[in-house]
Order: structure tokens, then C-alpha cells, then sequence
């Protein structure tokens, strides 16, 4: 079972995100926040892995954004693609390559890809009726067709889709259509043009075991997959725009297409990570073993909706390329919703209840490791959650700061003025210290055995639960009392607890990298950065602890508490919109 299998290097994608709007919440929370604890810890514990994403950059909304704006589809991009990449780096997400689908070399790839599907036998042309306007001349793909479902009856559906209740439906169906670009909406009228389709029918015998081979996935993933692969058809990869790959057949009907984005896009992975190697290594070829080699395990990291195209769809397109590996779990997370405390209720985030929290306004207010702990402690894994401003202030106040920062802080503080800046020699240990020590590497274990399930959540819980522990064993043993009757005793106890401080900086390290920093310099020690080339274990090192005589910084604070006041104040601006 792939499970247990060994491998000898991962591969983790987070979803391309589209250069069409600032990074929120909601995204960080459902795809890089996860992707990235899992990536620090495995280039902590010294294995092999690259973390690989970028920006999504084809689209007719992308194109309806310039058209909107009066400027050209590549400032869109530009401004995007900067603000995101800066916003993931504000937040400590820590990408090996964030690439672009706009590169020439994204081109290269996606035509490849395209070319050995045709040329498998794959790909048809098939003949098919869109709407077309007549005042723009031109044909209206997705977006920029608008009207009603014929299903539910949403009057903001587009061309063959409904946003609202998912219908899929053929474009003579939609209800009083009308243009939707600025200027123009006008009624169309249905004009016949060609397009390039992919099988997908064609890979449901292999889809299907290679899904049934994947037990350990999660519910909610396989669940979605499942109700996809059994009714698999031709869909349509090509689309009537100029903003996009060129499809590379020389034939007069290509003339005026580009391909779909959800073509080109997932297939982005592939260029980012030829594009990191050619950067980091000089090595054209240095992408290959990533993709191809079965020792590669490949993770996807994204949201729910995005899971379809990722447990079929883009499988689909790497087994048609013949020597390409598939990816061995896709870890799909629930959504983040907003709570709204007028009304008591969960709410979407959305743009026009101007309830969406961006990421660059909350890092403009709030250290990295506060955001990072709460959306961890709050993580949408199996079911849906909500950012909620009072829990924010009182988990990580209550959580990472009381029990993990006062911690460290009181033990190193004592350690420190009492035993001249050292770890003490400890005396005889009794039963609890004996049992402290001994619990320590068990929890490290259980912190990683966690994070390796794709548990993010327990992981943490279970992080600061040695610090729970830690706490009422200070407490136990009072060494601010035996401090002046028994310094042996309280030199030992102290001993104890930089063992504690030891293995905490080690298991917070993936979830809060800023205030791991900061522990290890207190303590002397490191934290090995690992990457792409594997590395030393500094997870596993954490279990042989800080030797007596180790030299100790005397302590700052690690995690700063949040202000009521300050945290009330930015939930106002929230709630007037101003979060984005
Ligand atoms: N841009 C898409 C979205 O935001 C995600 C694309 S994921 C990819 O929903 F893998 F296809 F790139
Ligand atoms: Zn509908």
C-alpha cells in the first residue's frame, strides 16, 4: 500500500492561484498553510522535497478584468502575480519556485502535454453551436455570456454552467442570454465553430483501479472523485479568445482559439518546476526525476472545488503522457467561512458581502505566527470552519502565547539567573522527571505521526499539549520555592524543562517558523533548513536533548500577546469591509 511505501522524494503543489485578485483567507487556510507545514516538516526531518506553485494566468476573467479596467491583460497579471507572491512570502509560505503560466516556457510544456494526448488518439474536433455577438463580433466564452439556468433559475449564470446550483448544460439551454463585456449586452445568437475535445472516456478503466488503489485518501476527496470518474466524457479544451496557449496544429480552425485555462494550468507544476531547475541548478534536465521517477510521491494541496480537476481531469492528461507518475494523495480541504457577529451566523466569504479578509491587510497587523496558529488550530480539514475574531484573540493569547511562550519563558528565566546563563547538571531524577523525559520523544512522535496523516489540526493539538504537560510538572515542582532550600532539586527540574524547551522549538517549527527561530538561537541550537537536496534530521535530533553546560540567551518574548482593544478595533474595520 502506497502508504507505507518509501519514497524517496516528494513533490508538493499548492493550487494555482489566479492573478485575478489578492490572496484571502480562505485560500491560505484551505491549500498553502497546510502544504507549507508539511513541507517544513519534511525538510526539517532532512527528507527530500520540493514545494512548487505559481500563478494562474489564462482566463477569460483575467481578460474581463482589463476589459473592465481599460488596461491590458498583462498588467492584470503583473499587479496580481506581485501582490500574491509577496502576500504568500508575508506569511511565511514558503514556495521553492512561484512561477508563472504566462512564461514561454509554460507555453512549451502545455503544447507537449497537448501533442502527446493528439497524438495518442485523445483529442477530437467536434462541431458545436456558441453564442456569438453580433456587436462585438466575436464568440462569448464562459463569462462572457450571461443569463438564466434552466435549472434553478439564477439570472448571473453563464454560457454552459451555473454557479449556483453546479448545472452543466449546453448553451441553447440558457435562458435569456446577453453579452456580459463592458459595452456590450447585446442578445447573441448561436453561431457554429469548432473545437478541440479531450476523451476523458478513455481513461476511466485506468482512473478507476488507480482510485480504488487509494483507501488511506480522505472522505470528503474520494467522495468527489468517485461521483466524476463514473460518468466521464469528451470535454471541451479550447475556447474563442486570443489570452491563452496557442494551440500548436496547423489548421485554419485554430485560428482565433487558445486553450481552455483549465488545460493549460495544472500543467503549470510541470514548467514551475523545470523553470526551478533550470534557475537553482542550471539543469534542464533536473525537473524529470520530480515527475517521473517512481520514487517521486506527488501531493496536491488545494481547495474543495478544485479536487474534480485534480483526482481525474489532470491525472487524465499525465497518464496520456505515458511516463509521468500520478499523484499519491490530494489533500482537498473544506472551506473557511467568516462568522458575522451582528448576526451570530457563519457566512461565505465573499466580494460583495464584503466580508473577505486578505492576506496582506491581516499581515500589515498581525505577526505571521499569530495568523499562521490560528488558521492551523481552525483548519477546514474534513468539514467546514470559521475565522472568528474573539476565538483568534483567545486561542493564540490562550494556546501558543499562555502555554508554549510562558513556558519557555519562566523556565529560561530561572534557568538563566539561577544557574549563571546554563543548562544545570541535573541530580537524581525521580519518577516525574523520569516520566517527563521519557514522554518527550513519544510526543514528538505523535506530532509527526500526525502531520504525516495530512492531520494538521491534531498536530497541533498535540504540539501544545507538551506544553500543557510541561506547565503542570512546573507547577509540580515549584522551583521558584526550592529555589531557596534545594538548588540541586531545582537545578534538575530546570534540566527537565530545557528538555521541554528542546523539543518544543522542534515540534512548533512547522507551524510558527518565526517563534521556533527565535527559541533556537535562545537555545543554541539549529534548526537544519533542509530543500530539494534532503538534509540532516533535525527533526529526530530534537530526542538527544541540550547537554548540561549548554550556553542559554536569556529569554524575550517569543510570541507577543494580541491586544483586546487592537483585535476589536481591526474586527470593526472588518466588518465595514475594509479587511481587503
Ligand atoms: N486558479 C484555480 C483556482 O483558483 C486553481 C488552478 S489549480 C491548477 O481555482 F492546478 F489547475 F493550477
Ligand atoms: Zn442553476
Amino acid at each position: 500500500m502506497s502508504a507505507q511505501r518509501k519514497f524517496e522524494r516528494t513533490l508538493v503543489t499548492g493550487a494555482l492561484p489566479y492573478a485575478n485578485g489578492h490572496i484571502h483567507l480562505g485560500h491560505i487556510a484551505g491549500a498553502y498553510l497546510p502544504a507549507d507545514v508539511y513541507v517544513r516538516y519534511k525538510r526539517l526531518i532532512g527528507e527530500r522535497v520540493l514545494f512548487v506553485c505559481g500563478s494562474d494566468e489564462y482566463g477569460v476573467p483575467i481578460t474581463l478584468t482589463a476589459l473592465k479596467e481599460g488596461i491590458s491583460p498583462n498588467e492584470v497579471i503583473d499587479r496580481y502575480h506581485t501582490a500574491n507572491a509577496d502576500a504568500f512570502a508575508g506569511l511565511g509560505i514558503s514556495f521553492d519556485i512561484y512561477g508563472r503560466t504566462s512564461w514561454p516556457l509554460h507555453t512549451e510544456t502545455t503544447q507537449a502535454f497537448f501533442k502527446n494526448l493528439y497524438d495518442g488518439g485523445y483529442v477530437e474536433k467536434q462541431e458545436m453551436e456558441l453564442w456569438y455577438s453580433a456587436q462585438s463580433d466575436r464568440f462569448l466564452p464562459d463569462r462572457y455570456v450571461k443569463g438564466t439556468c434552466p435549472k434553478c433559475g439564477f439570472d448571473e449564470a453563464t454560457g454552459d454552467e451555473c454557479e449556483r446550483c453546479g448545472a452543466q448544460y449546453s448553451a441553447h439551454d440558457l435562458v435569456d442570454p446577453h453579452a456580459n463585456i463592458p459595452g456590450d449586452s447585446s442578445t447573441p445568437e448561436l453561431r457554429k465553430t469548432v473545437h478541440w475535445f479531450l476523451r476523458l472516456q478513455d481513461f476511466t478503466e485506468r482512473l478507476k483501479p488507480w482510485l480504488d488503489s487509494h483507501p488511506e485518501w480522505r472522505a470528503n476527496v474520494k467522495g468527489i472523485a468517485y461521483g466524476w470518474v463514473n460518468d466521464l466524457r469528451s470535454r471541451c479544451i479550447t475556447r474563442d479568445t486570443d489570452w491563452g496557449v496557442p494551440i500548436p496544429l496547423d489548421d485554419p480552425d485554430a485560428a482565433g482559439k487558445r486553450f481552455y485555462v483549465w488545460f493549460d494550468n495544472a500543467i503549470g507544476y510541470v514548467t514551475n518546476t523545470r523553470r526551478w531547475g533550470i534557475d537553482t541548478r542550471g539543469d534542464e534536465q533536473a525537473w524529470e526525476e520530480w515527475w517521473k521517477d517512481s520514487g517521486t510521491r506527488l501531493l496536491h494541496f488545494l481547495g474543495k472545488d478544485n479536487v474534480p480537476f485534480h483526482t481525474v481531469m489532470f491525472p487524465a492528461y499525465l497518464m496520456g503522457q505515458g511516463d509521468y507518475i500520478l499523484p499519491d494523495n490530494v489533500i482537498g480541504n473544506e472551506y473557511l467561512n467568516i462568522m458575522n457577529h451582528e448576526t451570530g451566523k457563519e457566512e461565505k466569504g465573499s466580494k460583495s458581502k464584503g466580508n473577505m479578509i486578505s492576506v496582506r491587510w491581516l499581515t500589515a497587523h498581525f505577526s505571521t505566527d499569530a495568523i499562521r496558529y490560528y488558521l492551523c488550530a481552525i483548519m477546514p480539514e474534513s468539514r467546514d470552519a470559521a475565522f472568528d475574531w474573539d476565538e483568534f484573540l483567545n486561542r493564540y493569547n490562550g494556546e501558543l502565547c499562555d502555554v508554549v511562550g510562558n513556558f519557555v519563558h519562566r523556565s529560561l528565566t530561572m534557568t538563566v539567573k539561577n544557574f549563571d546563563g546554563r543548562v544545570p547538571t541535573p541530580g537524581p531524577l525521580d519518577e516525574a522527571d523520569q516520566a517527563l523525559l521519557d514522554s518527550l520523544p513519544q510526543q514528538l512522535d505523535e506530532v509527526a505521526e500526525s502531520l504525516e496523516n495530512f492531520r494538521f489540526r491534531q498536530a497541533l493539538e498535540r504540539f501544545i499539549e507538551i506544553g500543557r504537560k510541561a506547565n503542570q510538572y512546573f507547577d509540580t515542582k515549584q522551583p521558584w520555592v526550592t529555589r531557596k532550600t534545594d538548588l540541586e532539586r531545582t537545578g534538575t527540574t530546570l534540566y527537565c524543562c530545557c528538555q521541554v524547551c528542546r523539543t518544543l522549538c522542534t515540534a512548533m517549527a512547522p507551524f510558527v517558523p518565526e517563534g521556533a527561530a527565535r527559541l533556537a538561537a535562545l537555545l543554541g541550537v539549529a534548526l537544519p533548513a533542509g530543500g530539494p537536496d534532503g538534509g540532516e534530521d533535525g527533526w529526530n535530533a530534537a530526542k538527544s536533548g541540550l547537554p548540561a553546560d549548554s550556553p542559554l540567551q536569556k529569554p524575550e518574548v517569543l510570541f507577543p500577546k494580541l491586544d483586546k482593544d487592537v483585535v476589536d478595533e481591526l474586527a470593526e474595520e472588518h466588518a465595514r469591509g475594509e479587511a481587503f
